[in-house]
């Protein structure tokens, strides 16, 4: 992908409007942005590359990224918040990552808890947000995007074979990886212009419409242990609220989800 056909035909106007870098390879786009972030790099610049040697998940675990054929970007985000209130940016990255799969490739995705994107029960994307905090605000984040665009699944390494998926694999089509990118970042800057307006209340219903989660039972692995319960609600902060068998109820933001 070349800057030039990001920014042709691309309805923002923060994002992937104030620079665009794109790597043959790199290590991390996310560590490429934080880096460029800490240098002073302004709210929307994007980092995108064709493949990614390094690619980390949440709780640094590793990312799958096939050469060329993927989605593998990270954009600056400079928002006036404290830090609880940005981490929900996870939330509504999650929601346009979905959205833009919908939209262009006409896939029934899903949202699971904290920040995967699903397709008929596999793993087709997800989002990783970073943030650099200076005395209780944000200073900048790095919202980085690994979205399965083009790979056949023969190609998913064997252990994850049976839980990935791409949108190639689901529809049988090649797509333009510029369209989905473009697509997402206009969907993105959409949620992040109203959540910093209204709140997170306002992308809430969103996010609801994206999840098959609520009254199932599932396990939540966290730091502190594993919790069971049925997921009930969720709150106008984008917290889970899941009843145990005893009726007590618990909010949960990130930790690992299971349904049962
Ligand atoms: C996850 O599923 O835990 C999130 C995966 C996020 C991977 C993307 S690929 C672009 C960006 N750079 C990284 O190193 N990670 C994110």
């Amino acid at each position: 992908m070349l800057p030039e056909e990001i920014r042709d035909g691309l309805h923002t106007v923060i994002l992937g409007k104030r620079g665009i870098h794109c790597f043959p390879v790199i290590d991390s786009t996310n560590k490429k942005a934080k880096e460029l972030a800490a240098a002073g790099a302004v709210e929307g610049v994007l980092v995108v590359a064709e493949e990614q040697l390094q690619g980390r998940g949440r709780l640094d675990r590793y990312w799958f990224f096939s050469c060329g054929e993927n989605i593998c970007a990270s954009v600056i985000l400079r928002p006036t918040l404290i830090p609880e209130a940005a981490s929900r940016i996870m939330l509504l990255a999650a929601v346009a990552a979905a959205e833009t799969l919908i939209d262009v490739a006409g896939l029934r995705a899903t949202v699971k808890r904290p920040n995967d994107i699903m397709v008929n029960g596999r793993k087709i994307g997800g989002v990783l947000l970073e943030m650099s905090v200076e005395t209780d605000a944000v200073e900048y984040l790095v919202l980085g995007l690994g979205l399965n665009v083009n790979t056949a699944i023969q190609l998913f390494p064997t252990a994850i074979h049976h839980k990935a998926t791409s949108i190639f694999a689901e529809t049988g089509k090649h797509v333009s990886r510029v369209l989905v990118l473009r697509r997402f970042l206009e969907l993105l800057e959409d949620g992040y212009n109203i959540f910093r307006e209204c709140g997170f209340a306002a992308v809430k219903p969103r996010w609801i419409a994206l999840t098959d989660i609520f009254g199932k039972v599932v396990s939540i692995r966290t730091g502190n242990g594993i919790y069971q319960g049925i997921v009930t609600e969720m709150d106008g902060e984008g917290f889970l609220i899941i009843r145990d068998e005893q009726g007590g109820n618990r909010r949960f933001f990130s930790g690992d989800i299971a349904i049962i």
